[in-house]
């Protein structure tokens, strides 16, 4: 079976890859690709790369919660990953007493490791199961194929579910549908925090220097896996012990120069090369600019109250970092779109494939279908972009709107009594999670002002009927902002959302009329519903007709380029991928050149005492000052390498990625990607694209000499 994969794999061709572009699959690397990374410098064999017997390097490399990638540096399950990707966890653990973000935190020994609600997830195995997907899906109509593939990927799944062992499958569409790879995963559930920089190093540079190179940012956290006795995987417990790794990363502290080699193993989260250029002019011209300007408007009225309170900051911290960092990403990529022509690209290359399709009925009428699929929906897509981004994206409305489902349990006939009371205790749960990252005063500003965008920038045919005529009979002018901000101040004081007396009196007595007479819930419910409605179905009914099309075009693409074969890779999905390519510098515009290391006189010169961004740690500062940088200090350089560049192609997901040498040592963690290549998702630039990593001898040194961790540092094996 694995053969047959590997056969199909290698005779599918593509747009030729250009140089380090490709986000390969280790386990399946053609030979071309292999004697690419070793002209390049790697000298590891494949098998050390990936094997299905032994242990291998892949084996040091896991899926870290939700979205990250994380890997193994020691025999006791020590953990490598982000601090971006520990965010979360880290602001879990703090207090206003212990804030862990602002201060940083080390356990000196295993006992002062802190429990974590995260998971990690090794790769076991995978399985080529095309032909059982397409199996269960013969015949069927794309629709109906849409709505079986859930039972189809079960029945695959349910094979190799293993619950004693943690182990669960995941199928993933390769090549949009043309193929189905299932890999298998063996779940660890007790994660526990080891040591974390403080948030001035940890997030050095804040958003303004996020996405952006030259970088000075300490983007490192630690944690550990435990697992049972017998190492399987558990729920925490004080009986658990350090993971007994297969695998675990060297890690060198030798250094790096220009045009090294550089490996990057990891999880990136997706990729979508083959956009065409319908989706690319929408994105441009509606979806990114209004997700950019909701999120401008969310960002700027929290972080008012975040810089007025630490409670507060630490609240919303890892929500704003969130939504901030695709904030600007969204805001950077059609920037980088529009500059590299990407849309009239794409337009060219559509032109050829429609010459060749020709009198080709299964490719010929493409794109006709693509315009229509897309005239169909455009009128629309704003209207997603305000729900999403705007209207729940005041937390009191998304708790509103989740509060839905308990409405309809209400007025259904027929419902059991233990099918509402099921929805009641979520319902409760949700209502925790909600008030635990509450702050009101700047919710209520949200809710005000993304009220009255939606009034102002979506077609008063697709409003809420009634809504809006509601809000002008008793606040006033909808032309006025304070008109919705007397509704927002209303809203907040009469929902029972927020009112733990009227809320509690709710659950013991749930009503429907009471519910849909809250302020909070009806306003969530008037918006969601009518998108719900209206919308939802046509959006289904073109993301259904697009992945339609796009199987086939890029089924079409394969059969007009049947030379390009070793040289293709699948879009990234969040499966286990490797990159390569070299340590290197750029020119970001005319007659202006970025090395490809930055060092601590620049983590000094960015230094602004008391800055919410570029603070720094005064212990920082007084060893970077006397050059105390013990063994990790670059020779060369006489001072301390902080972050580096990497032609390696990566995304989202790859945060906390290892950077391995060509000899399989660690030399630093991905953390981001430049501004000046940020379409990345869409079209990689083979001359801008960068990688940027945190060089581990930053990382050694901010653990050893900053947080005086020793202990983890003996943990390690280094190679000097
Ligand atoms: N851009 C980075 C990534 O997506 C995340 C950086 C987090 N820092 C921040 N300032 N929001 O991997």
């Amino acid at each position: 079976m694995k053969k047959i994969f590997v056969s199909f794999l290698l005779s599918i061709c593509l747009l030729k890859a250009k140089a380090d572009e490709g986000m390969w699959l280790p386990m399946l690397l053609g030979q071309q690709v292999y004697n690419d990374m070793v002209k390049k410098g790697l000298k590891l064999t494949k098998e050390q790369l990936y094997s299905i017997n032994k242990s291998s390097l892949k084996d040091a490399i896991l899926i870290f919660g939700g979205g990250c990638t994380g890997e193994i540096v020691s025999d006791q399950g020590l953990i490598f990953t982000n601090h971006h990707c520990g965010y979360a966890a880290i602001a879990g653990a703090s207090t206003i007493e212990h804030n862990y973000l602002t201060d940083g935190f080390y356990a000196f020994n295993k006992g002062q490791e802190i429990k974590s609600e995260l998971t990690v997830q090794f790769l076991d195995r995978i399985v080529d199961v095309t032909k059982d997907v397409e199996e269960g899906i013969k015949g069927l109509a794309w629709t109906d194929r849409v709505a079986k593939m859930p039972e189809v990927y079960k029945t695959i799944t349910d094979k190799v579910l293993d619950k004693d062992n943690g182990l669960a499958g995941r199928v993933y569409s390769m090549f949009k549908g043309n193929q189905y790879i299932m890999y298998v995963y063996k779940t660890y559930r007790d994660v526990r925090l080891v040591g974390a920089p403080p948030e001035k190093v940890g997030k050095f540079g804040g958003d303004t220097d996020n996405w952006e190179w030259p970088r000075h940012t300490g983007d490192f956290s630690i944690f550990r896996v435990y697992a049972t006795k017998d190492g399987k995987p558990a729920e925490y417990s004080n009986e658990n012990i350090p993971l007994k790794p297969k695998y675990f990363l060297p890690v060198s502290i030798k250094g790096i120069k220009d045009n090294d080699f550089a490996m990057i193993y990891g999880y990136p989260g997706g990729t979508n090369r083959y956009e065409t250029s319908y989706g690319i002019k929408l994105k441009n011209e509606i979806e990114n600019p209004s997700l950019v300007n909701l999120r401008d408007v969310r960002l700027k009225l929290m972080h008012e109250q975040m810089i007025k309170d630490p409670a507060v900051k630490l609240k919303l911290a890892s929500n704003y970092a969130s939504v901030a960092n695709y904030w600007k990403f969204f805001d950077g990529e059609t920037k980088q779109l529009i500059k590299f022509h990407t849309f009239e690209q794409k337009q060219a290359y559509e032109n050829t494939f429609a010459t060749w399709a020709k009198g080709k009925p299964e490719y010929e009428n493409i794109f006709n279908d693509y315009a229509k699929n897309y005239a169909a929906w455009t009128l629309y897509s704003k209207q997603r972009q305000y729900i999403n981004e705007g209207i729940i994206g005041s937390p009191l409305a998304a708790f509103g709107a989740s509060l839905i489902g308990v409405e309809t349990n209400l007025v259904k006939t027929g419902v059991s009594s233990a099918d509402l009371k099921k929805s009641l205790t979520a319902a409760e749960a949700m209502r925790k999670t909600f008030l635990a990252a509450e702050d009101r005063s700047s919710d209520e500003k949200i809710l005000a002002k993304t009220a009255m965008l939606f009034y102002n920038d979506i077609d008063k045919s697709q409003h809420p009927i009634g809504f809006y005529e509601g809000i002008k009979a008793t606040y006033g002018d909808l032309k006025e902002e304070q008109t919705f901000k007397k509704w927002a101040r209303d809203v907040f004081t009469k929902t029972m959302l927020l009112d733990d007396a009227k809320w509690t009196a709710f659950i013991a007595n749930p009503d429907a009329t009471v519910l849909q007479a809250d302020p909070g819930f009806a306003y969530a419910a008037a918006f969601v519903k009518n998108y719900n409605l209206k919308y939802a179905p046509l959006y289904t009914a073109f993301t259904n007709k697009n992945a339609e099309l796009g199987k086939s075009y890029l089924k079409g693409i394969m059969e007009m380029n049947p030379k390009a074969a070793s040289k293709m890779y699948p879009d990234a999905n969040f499966s286990m991928r490797v990159s390569y390519g070299n340590v290197k510098s750029y020119n970001p515009r005319d007659a202006v050149h970025y090395d490809y290391v930055t060092t601590g006189k620049g983590v000094l010169e960015k230094y602004i005492a008391g800055d919410y961004e570029f603070d720094l740690p005064a212990k920082q500062i007084e060893l970077m000052k006397k050059k105390d940088f013990g063994q990790y200090i670059d020779k060369g350089r006489n001072d301390l390498v902080i972050d580096f560049i990497t032609t390696n192609d990566i995304t989202g997901g790859n945060s906390g990625s290892p950077v391995i040498d060509g000899s399989g040592n660690l030399i630093g963690l991905a953390f981001d990607g430049n501004y000046e290549a940020l379409s990345h998702k869409i079209a990689f630039d083979k001359d801008l694209n960068r990688t940027i990593c945190v060089d581990v001898r930053y990382v050694l040194w901010c653990i050893d000499k900053l947080g005086g961790a020793q202990n983890i540092i003996s943990e390690l094996k280094l190679i000097k």
